[in-house]
């Protein structure tokens, strides 16, 4: 048994806070345990709730697409989860209290994959992994470093769904982040459009 399942059957006992209660499944998260990406979201959303797996919805798939566009597939080159395992009912925000009860288990799963580069998509990934004071309409496509770590932050798939205008940008900052992958894990990554 990796330490990432046993994380896992962890996760599944947890009940430190309230969602335990109201969500149908548990996301862990997935991916490759060795992915030199790690890309974290906000929380499970209804799609997610039901398959108990990340990014299964409507986001889930625009990412999947842009992520092929960058010569990535989720299950070789990537490892991705939420900072809540459990849906916030009607995709509130996570509360501080849930984030708080939440954020180690994902930072046991950072610390298990030891990526190269973490994508953080939207505010929520934002404001839990770097702090409360960076807005993701400033600072996405910049890097970021922290904790001995590499952030890149981009706009949520949601927020691209929702206004199909962010997709120019948000493209430019996925390139950064394949030239980026070609620097640190794999100078022979092969995509078509970098
Ligand atoms: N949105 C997220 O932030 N995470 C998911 O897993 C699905 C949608
Ligand atoms: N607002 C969000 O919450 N996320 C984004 O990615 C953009 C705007």
């Amino acid at each position: 048994m990796t330490e990432l399942i046993s994380l896992q059957e962890e996760a599944l006992q947890c009940t430190k806070c309230q969602l335990a209660k109201s969500r149908n499944k548990l996301v862990f998260g997935e991916g490759n345990e060795n992915a030199g990406i790690f890309i974290i979201g906000e929380a499970p959303g209804y799609d997610e709730d039901r398959q108990g797996r990340p990014f299964v919805g409507k986001s889930g798939q625009l990412l999947d697409k842009i992520l092929a566009a960058c010569g990535f597939k989720r299950q070789e080159h990537i490892y991705i989860g939420n900072i809540l395992k459990c849906r916030p009912p009607g995709n509130r925000n996570p509360s501080p209290e849930e984030a708080a009860s939440c954020m180690p288990y994902l930072l046991k799963q950072i610390e298990l994959v030891d990526p190269k580069i973490i994508i953080l998509l939207g505010a929520s990934a934002l404001k839990h992994m770097i702090g409360p004071d960076l807005r993701i309409t400033k600072i996405r496509g910049q890097w970021i470093e922290h904790n001995g770590r590499l952030f890149m932050p981009v706009y949520h798939p949601s927020a691209l769904l929702r206004n199909p205008a962010l997709k120019k940008e948000t493209w430019e900052d996925y390139k950064n982040v394949v030239m980026k992958y070609r620097e640190l894990v794999d100078k022979g990554h092969h995509c078509e459009y970098v």
